[in-house]
């Protein structure tokens, strides 16, 4: 994940789910307090998704700007399940220069598909009961040893063999720091080694800094079922390097991946599916700001709907009727009807001062910030006047004020002086219009 995704999930880190119970919303549950009609619209929605109901439909959010929809969109992914992909796009993400606005979109569908794979490969595993390094003098450099083979003894509780292997297996060996009394694993189709960490009862330290593990039992060679989950991006990516012999030597990124590609992965894909051998994992693609995308982008996503491997696909926007962009049409959010005419529309509203209070309050304790109870007040008066995400962020300057004060908690003074530093919306607006005359036009 980059950090710029992990910083933009990171406020939503209190949302764990819908918390609907039996069917009805709890006041507060699962991180999410009120908003009750369109938790109970999201959690129909799930039920849905969950029935195979939502083929060629999506869901759009709407509400003024932080009354919770972006944390709605990821509770019905948690609510999906803990594996569910989510990828999150900003509406305007679409115009870059390097690609077309259709591959950035096409892209992130694709990495909003897992593919969880199960792969039985042969393998050693064993403790490493002796390595023998054998040396030689470097190729190029006379004066320099290195490792030119050797020999390693790997033993089970019920089996033991001695290996003789490469001068750059014994190198992979020293890279990864294997030394005796280790556990590894060797895959025997790259040669790769995974050291498991040290054997129990094997040492001489106290601390390792490396887990402990059992010896393992039976035969060294055998063979083992692995799990592992990819996306559609990156098996496209994957193929689209392998395709090209130069981007694998200049390491050059595709610009774009071709069609075919994508059709030889998806043609892979189902055959492992048919096999029994991966299954997939169809995730959560939500796109918030959607009325940053144009025309194009819009006919674009309707049709990518309707195909055979898409992801749930959540729309979000806090714009009431505006232009469709690259069109003059005037539309509800600025989406074309057709496109309109196929979403599930939950609406969100805005939040009482007591509803604010309890959000903040579990941000608060997310963020483990004590608040004491006129600061808690202070701050829901910011969220009523100004906004929710204001008196959110309030919280950690005002907890660094606490803190140069010598102060366990954060009290309405700290809170006062945060807002006296740091402007709101409104309070930017205001300063702008007095100090009109001395900026620069
Ligand atoms: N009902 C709720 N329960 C708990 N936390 C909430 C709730 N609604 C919003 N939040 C939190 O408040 C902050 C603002 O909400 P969010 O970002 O979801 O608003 P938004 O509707 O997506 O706004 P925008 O239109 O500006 O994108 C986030 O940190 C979010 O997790
Ligand atoms: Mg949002």
């Amino acid at each position: 994940m980059s950090l710029a995704v992990f910083e933009r999930t990171s406020v939503h880190s209190h949302i764990k789910g819908l918390g609907i119970r039996n069917g009805k919303p709890l006041k507060i549950g699962d991180g999410l307090v009120g908003q009750e009609e369109a938790r109970k619209a999201a959690w129909i929605v799930v039920q849905m998704i969950r029935q195979g109901r939502m083929a060629g439909r999506g869901v759009l959010l709407v509400g003024p700007p932080g009354t919770g929809k972006t944390a709605l969109a990821i509770a019905i992914a948690k609510e999906l399940g803990e594996d569910t992909p989510f990828v999150s796009l900003s509406g305007s993400e679409i115009y870059s220069a390097e690609m077309k606005k259709t591959e950035v979109l096409t892209r992130a569908m694709r990495r909003a598909i897992g593919v969880r794979v199960h792969e039985f490969r042969r393998i050693m595993e064993g403790v490493v009961k002796k390595i023998d390094v054998k040396l030689g003098s470097h190729p190029y450099n006379p004066y320099q040893q290195i490792p030119v083979g050797g020999t390693i003894t790997l033993a089970t509780k019920d089996d033991e063999k001695t290996l003789r292997v490469s001068g750059d297996f014994v190198q992979e060996l020293l890279a990864k720091g294997v030394s005796e009394g280790d556990v590894i694993m060797i895959d025997l189709e790259t040669y790769r080694v995974y050291r498991q960490g040290r054997a129990k009862g094997s040492g001489d330290y106290d601390i390792y800094g490396t887990r402990t593990v059992e010896v393992p039992s039976g035969s060294i060679e055998k063979e083992r079922e692995f799990v592992y989950t990819v996306t559609l991006h990156d098996l496209d990516m994957m193929h689209s390097r392998a395709g090209s012999i130069l981007s694998l030597f200049f390491g050059a990124e595709e610009k774009e991946i071709s069609p075919e590609v994508r059709q030889r992965v998806d043609e892979t894909v189902k055959s492992w599916v048919d096999g029994g051998k991966a299954e997939l994992l169809p995730g959560v693609l939500f796109i918030d700001d959607v009325h940053m995308l144009d025309i194009e982008a819009f006919s674009f996503l309707s049709r990518a709907m309707e195909s055979e491997l898409a992801p749930i696909i959540i729309l979000a926007s806090n714009r009431g009727f505006t232009k469709i962009r690259g069109t003059d049409i005037v539309s509800p959010h600025g989406l074309p009807r057709d496109l309109l005419d196929r979403l599930l529309i939950i609406k969100t509203r805005q939040y009482t001062r007591d509803e604010i209070k309890e959000i903040l309050k579990i941000r608060a304790k997310e963020d483990k910030i004590e608040l004491s109870e006129d600061a808690l007040e202070k701050l829901a008066g910011y969220g009523v006047k100004e906004s929710l995400r204001y008196a959110a962020q309030l919280m950690i300057p005002a907890k660094i004020i606490a803190q140069r004060e010598n102060k366990s908690k954060v009290d309405a003074v700290a809170v006062e002086e945060a807002a006296k530093l740091f402007l709101s919306m409104s309070g930017s607006a205001k300063y702008l219009r007095e100090m009109e005359e001395a900026f620069l036009k």
